[in-house]
This record gives structure tokens, sequence and C-alpha cells, in this order.
């Protein structure tokens, strides 16, 4: 997708070395990061200066191939794959690239490794795309059908930012608003800011408006009295982790939000690629969610007067906070899930039907 009228992707590969666009410095830096070392992905990951899980499953899949650039060794291997699984905890994507490198990688030679490594988190990356892309297809039928019936500028709901720059390219929650506006649709999405990073302020409206796509920031408590006042026609949000049963862990604050859209009749829909599926886990209890530093909360950056990036503390500096990552999303408030083969029910048989 496009910044100042230019193509890029959130990642790319060249000479050696792993280029990411480094989401801590957006909206109001655009700066291109080399990552040379798997510490350096596992670094990026960490800090999220790359984010969104579909991305951070790439990430890890190229911090491989910078760990064999380092040291063609399969017990440095091993353990860079270690670390980077435990880089964050919630997102499944992430094992879930780890793993299938690993497991690609398993009995070849050490000729052969480093290439092979490259072709398969280059085929991930690919992959990413195209199932992103397939997403907004799925997706534009919901937003047309809601269109039709409207006839009007159709209001869309989003909280997070599960746009191109949480993924490699299109988003999932943000694909089937691209090819909306890309088909003439009229759209005006409002965009949760999503404290403590602001990840909707800071990365999803920045991204909209570089694709000039009409678009309002607004508090996180906010989306409730919108959809009571019928200014919002549906929700879509991304997913860190789709359990089999259809429950989805996603951005802290995603339960609220569909919570109110039950409440208000408003359809609540998640985009999510297959990567982001646990079969294994059936239980939410069970997904770890991850708890990042309280200074994410008590500290805020922005620009000064001098357009200065600066960091300030705006909590009593004796206050304790906390800050979960992540929630759950129960399937029975999901109206559907939209996925690179189709839409489906939140629930076991209509995934199952779609992926198995
Ligand atoms: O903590 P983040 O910014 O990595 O969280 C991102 C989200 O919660 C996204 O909604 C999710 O990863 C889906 S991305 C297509």
């Amino acid at each position: 997708m496009k910044i100042q009228g230019k193509d890029y992707k959130t990642i790319w590969f060249e000479n050696n070395i792993v280029k990411i666009i480094d989401q801590t410095r957006l909206p109001h830096q655009f700066v291109i990061k080399d990552l040379r070392t798997v510490k350096d992905s596992i670094n990026a990951i960490r800090i999220m200066e790359v984010r969104g899980a579909p991305l951070i499953g790439v990430t890890a899949a190229y911090g491989l191939v910078l760990s064999l650039i380092e040291k063609n060794d399969l017990s440095y291997l091993k353990k860079s794959s270690e670390d980077l699984i435990a880089s964050r905890p919630t997102a499944i994507n992430l094992k879930w690239a780890v793993d299938r490198m690993m497991k690609k990688l398993s009995g070849v030679n050490s000729n052969e490794i480093l290439k092979i490594a490259l072709e398969e988190a280059k085929i991930i990356e690919e992959e990413d795309i195209d199932f992103c892309k397939k997403i907004g297809k799925n997706g534009l039928k919901i937003i047309e059908s809601i269109a039709k019936k409207k006839k009007g500028t159709v209001n869309i709901l989003t909280h997070c930012n599960a746009g191109w720059l949480a993924t490699i390219d299109w988003g999932t929650a943000t694909s089937p608003i691209y090819h909306a506006h890309k088909k003439g649709i009229k759209l005006h999405i409002w965009v949760d800011e999503t404290r403590p990073r602001n990840q909707g302020a800071n990365l999803t409206s920045y991204e909209l408006n570089e694709e000039g796509i009409p678009n309002t920031i607004i508090a996180d408590n906010t989306g409730g009295i919108l959809m009571q006042r019928g200014q919002v026609d549906m929700c879509i949000v991304g997913s860190d982790r789709t359990l089999s049963t259809g429950d989805v862990c996603n951005k802290i604050g995603t339960y609220l939000k569909a919570l109110a859209a039950k409440d208000n009749n408003v359809p609540f829909y998640v985009a999510l690629p297959s990567s982001t599926i646990d079969w294994k886990i059936n239980n939410f209890k069970e997904i770890p969610i991850e708890e990042r530093d309280s200074t994410e909360l008590s500290h805020i950056k922005g620009l000064d007067k001098d357009n200065k990036l600066q960091e300030v503390l705006i909590y009593p500096q004796k206050s304790k906070a906390m800050n979960l990552a992540f929630d759950v999303t129960p399937a029975r408030l999901i109206t559907g899930l939209i996925t690179e083969k189709g839409v489906c029910n939140a629930s076991v048989d209509s995934l199952k039907g779609l992926f198995k």
C-alpha cells in the first residue's frame, strides 16, 4: 500500500539484510530500519518496531534466515527459534511461522539450508499477501451488501491496527475496506485510538489517510454511543489468535466493542488469515495474554512545539498501572469470520468446514 504515493511492503529482504518500517516512529517519522542479526529481529518484535500478528510471523521467519547467515549451526538455529517464539506470547502466527520454518529445515544439509530458509520465508511472506488480498475480496461482498441497503456512506468501526502495517500488504480488517474504496463505495472509518500504544490513531488512521480514505479517530470508549446513535454500520477487527471454537483473542478493548455491537445489533466481523487459527487450544483461558510494561500506559509520546519527539509521564508518580495487551471476544458475539477461504460463522463446525 502507499506512503506518500509510493508503494511499500512492511518488510523485505535485500543483500542479506531484513528491512522494516520502524513502527515505533510512525506517524511522525518514516524510518526504514535494518535488521542484521536474529537478535535484531527478536528485539524488533519485542519493542514493537514490527507488530501485528502476521507481520511478526514473517519477521520471525526472516529472523531464522539471519540466524543462519550469522552462523550455519543447528544448535544456534534451535536457540534462535526458541528466543523468537518467546519474544511475544499471544499472536499464534509467530510460533506458527517458526515451527513451519524449522519443519522445512529439518534434515536439510548445511550447504543448502540457507537457500531453503530464504525460499520458505519468502513463501510465507507471499502467502500472507495473497491471503490478505482474498480476505479483502471476501469482506468486500459484506460491505457491498450493506452499501446497497443503506444507499449512503458506510460507517465502519475498527480497533487497533489490523491494517497493512500489521501484515505485509493490504491488512486483514482493512483489506475489505481498501477493496471497497477501490470499487468506489463511499466509506467512513471510525478509528479506535487503542490505548495505550495508540495503534489505531498512530497507524490505522495514518495508513487510511495515505490511501485517501475518510476516517475519524475516536477515544476507545466512544464506540458505544456511536452505535446507539446508528452511526456505525459494521465493525471489522483483526485477530491475534482464533480458536477452533470461534473465540477471538485480539487487542485489549475488542471484547467491549463486541459487547456494545451485540447490544445495538451492529454486525461484528473478525478478519483473519488461517495462520492465526490455533487448532490446539479450545479453552480461551489457556491463551497466554501478554502483559506489557506499565510505562506504556503511564508515559505518552508525541511531538512538542518544536516538532521534536518527546515522551512524557501522564500519571501520578506513585500510581501503579496494569497493561494487559489482549482480550478474548467469545464466538457468540461475532457475526462472522472473514478468511482467505470465505466468510464463516464463528464456530467449530464452520471453521472446520472451511479449513479441514
Ligand atoms: O500489539 P499489536 O499491535 O501487535 O496488536 C495487533 C493486533 O491486535 C491486531 O489486531 C492483530 O494482530 C491482527 S493484525 C492483522
